[in-house]
């Protein structure tokens, strides 16, 4: 089901700003049972006249929805995929097939070994051809593509770069399948799988952008917030070699499916009143005038009549009577996002404030998907709530365990062991047969790690002892982090939720089992306020996986009485702040609560969160609240309201 566009002359308006057509789907899962379902027909349509399907695939997080949808109309509604050939969009160089991140090992376990597809109808591109061989492979691929007929139909991810396949900005529309280096943005975003950026290749064979436009038809898809902004680019900006996926605007035959959160940065979404259709609601009102004044760079109360005539919103004022009006509603909307006290002031009129009063003090649980993630969005909030003497409680959904690289743990293993024969030194000697024991069978212990970071090698599964002592790095990171900020480490759980434990990045699934340890904690907790994060993230990410746990166990306790009452607020992650009609609580540092909060942050040394995160989104709120006409903070931490138990998505 897709949000189609209700009138034809809203459509024109639409394809004004969009020159590609976009789908916008309420969730990735929703958007893939449309295209699987469109496969589906291909298949057998093609079975029929007795002809294959000619499918270009992609790998990534982004079509494992897709994969599992067609696995499971593969399964239960017995289609055959007899008919299928396919042909991958790109592989690493360097590593071989067996490499549990090669996209050849990634295309086996998501889809091929589920479903019928005859192996010599599978072309992935070959990342361990000599060199000197790769142009002729690279010719070979495309002569495959061309004696099975042409792609029918090429499914395609977009990167933050903007790429499609690896065509990383600079490549061509006329570009064939060749050897490429990958763009550092690229390599930093495959990092997590990788283990670290440095163990990530630099080349890789990708079909060139003339390969793609080729195919007879195209779809692009994009799930999550972070995809929002290159998405927009591609849909609507000029067609640039910056931009690979731009040059799909020049294919008669292409789609874009997007969850609602990578069509957040449309224009039809962002500015709905720029394409015609406002609807003038609250939030809309907001969110129009707020963008109207940094337009028109001035304050909020400032704004003149001719401005919003100008700027397409005459109908706001001639409802709404005068711009002065409207500019002071929104004036105070704004400056009662601003509070001090995060959990409520106790014993105020609490009717223009972000949070109830009552109750005080209150239970309040912080939610972070992965150990690093509440304090480098909230510590400022975090120290305020204690300071107020809330009972603050921060819950570690995953022991963060995959960010710890093998150096760290080697360098901690290494220690144990020094600390062994330091300790043998001075303490042992045949003095005491147990203490001897002791210093032993640390030493083994050290020993046991050692080698297990030796015969795993830079990307095998850890064994669970490694694991174990990776989680153990990340939870002493994080008690050291909370405790800058005055949480005492009794106060802290980690609940080391098993799809993570048992996953790799892009690949976690999460069972009953994750839900009901999270609603068991919920159990005991009973909080009052939540804080908690990944409403709009990739919905393949730890973020969003924690989140959507979390909602469904809140459900399993509506009945009672402290989840209809429990307020939940939701900070966004590093990688996209909140824009000033979005935050609904607005917390302010002073210069000293800022610094705090970097020391805090400065903790989580072992995958070192970049310095530019360390307070900087918070810096640029509070410029964007002093713009507004808001008073001038030093930095302001931003928090959006979720309607917890009514959530959708
Ligand atoms: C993968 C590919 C890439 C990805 C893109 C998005 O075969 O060609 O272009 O589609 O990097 O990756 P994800 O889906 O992981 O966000």
């Amino acid at each position: 089901m897709s949000f189609d566009p209700c009138t034809m002359s809203y459509q024109s308006h639409v394809e004004h700003f969009e020159k590609i057509k976009t789908l916008i789907f309420p969730s990735s899962v929703d958007a893939c049972s449309e295209l699987a379902q469109q496969i589906k027909g291909l298949i057998l349509a093609r079975q029929k006249e007795g002809r294959d399907l000619v499918l270009g695939l992609a790998t990534g997080s982004t079509p494992v929805p897709l994969y599992r949808e067609l696995i499971r109309i593969h399964r239960e509604e017995k289609v055959s995929f007899r008919n299928v050939i396919t042909f991958n969009l790109d592989e690493y160089y360097g590593i071989n097939r067996d490499h549990p991140e090669s996209y050849f090992r990634f295309m086996q376990d998501q889809l091929f070994d589920h479903v019928d597809i005859p192996p010599d109808h599978i072309h992935v591109p070959d990342g361990m051809v000599p060199m000197d061989d790769a142009f002729d492979s690279c010719e070979a691929f495309e002569r495959k593509i061309a004696d099975a007929g042409g792609i029918d139909l090429q499914i395609l991810g977009i990167g933050s770069t903007g790429h499609i396949g690896f065509n990383e900005p600079g490549s061509t529309q006329v570009s064939r399948t060749r050897l490429v280096a990958l763009d550092k943005v690229t390599r930093r975003d495959a990092a997590p799988d990788f283990l670290g950026e440095e163990n990530v290749p630099r080349f890789a064979i990708t079909m060139g952008v003339g390969t793609i436009l080729q195919a007879r038809e195209i779809i692009l898809m994009a799930w999550g917030e972070n995809k929002a902004d290159i998405v927009a680019q591609a849909v609507e900006g000029h067609v640039t070699e910056s931009i690979s996926a731009s040059f799909l605007q020049e294919h008669s035959n292409v789609r874009f499916l997007l969850d609602t959160a990578a069509s957040s940065s449309l224009t039809r979404i962002r500015l709905p009143w720029l394409v015609g259709r406002a609807m003038w609601d609250e939030r809309e009102i907001h969110r129009s005038i707020i963008w109207l004044a940094g337009k028109e760079k001035k304050p909020v109360l400032k704004l003149t009549d001719e401005e919003y005539n100008e700027n397409g919103m005459g109908d706001l004022l001639t409802r709404e009577g005068s711009a002065y009006n409207l500019n002071i509603i929104t004036f105070n909307r704004l400056q009662h996002t601003i509070t001090g006290w995060p959990g409520g002031k106790p014993d105020a009129d609490d009717t223009n404030r972000p949070e109830k009063s009552e109750p005080h003090p209150k239970n309040v649980l912080i939610i972070a998907p992965e150990p690093s993630d509440a304090v480098v969005s909230m510590a400022g909030t975090m120290s305020r709530l204690v300071t107020q003497g809330h009972r603050v409680r921060v819950c570690y959904f995953t022991s963060g365990s995959l960010r710890v690289t093998d150096g760290a743990a080697t360098r901690f293993a290494r220690t144990l062991e020094m600390l062994s024969l330091d300790g043998e030194k001075l303490h042992g000697g045949g003095r005491d047969e147990t203490v001897d024991r002791g210093w032993s069978e640390q030493r083994s212990f050290a020993s046991l790690i050692l080698n297990q970071i030796l015969e795993k090698g830079p990307f095998g599964e850890h064994p669970a002892a490694l694991r174990r002592l990776k989680a153990l790095i990340r939870r002493g990171e994080a008690r050291d982090a909370c405790s800058v900020v005055g949480v005492h480490h009794e106060h802290i759980r980690f609940l080391d939720l098993p799809f993570y434990e048992k996953g790799r990045y892009r690949r976690f699934i999460a069972t009953e089992e994750d839900l009901m340890m999270v609603a068991d904690m919920l159990a005991e907790e009973r909080p009052d306020q939540v804080y908690t994060t990944g409403s709009q993230a990739d919905p393949s990410s730890i973020q969003a996986i924690c989140f959507q746990l979390f909602i469904k166990a809140l459900k399993r306790h509506e009945n009672e009485s402290w989840a209809k009452m429990c307020s939940i607020w939701h900070y966004r992650g590093h990688q996209k702040a909140l824009a000033p009609h979005e935050i609904a609580m607005a917390v302010p540092m002073s210069p000293d609560q800022l610094r705090q909060k970097i020391s805090s942050i400065g903790k989580f040394q072992v995958h070192g969160i970049p310095n530019n995160l360390s307070g900087e989104q918070d810096l640029r709120t509070a410029v964007d609240y002093d713009a507004l006409g808001m008073a001038e903070y030093e930095a302001i931490e931003s928090f959006e309201r979720i309607e917890g138990l009514k959530y959708k998505r």
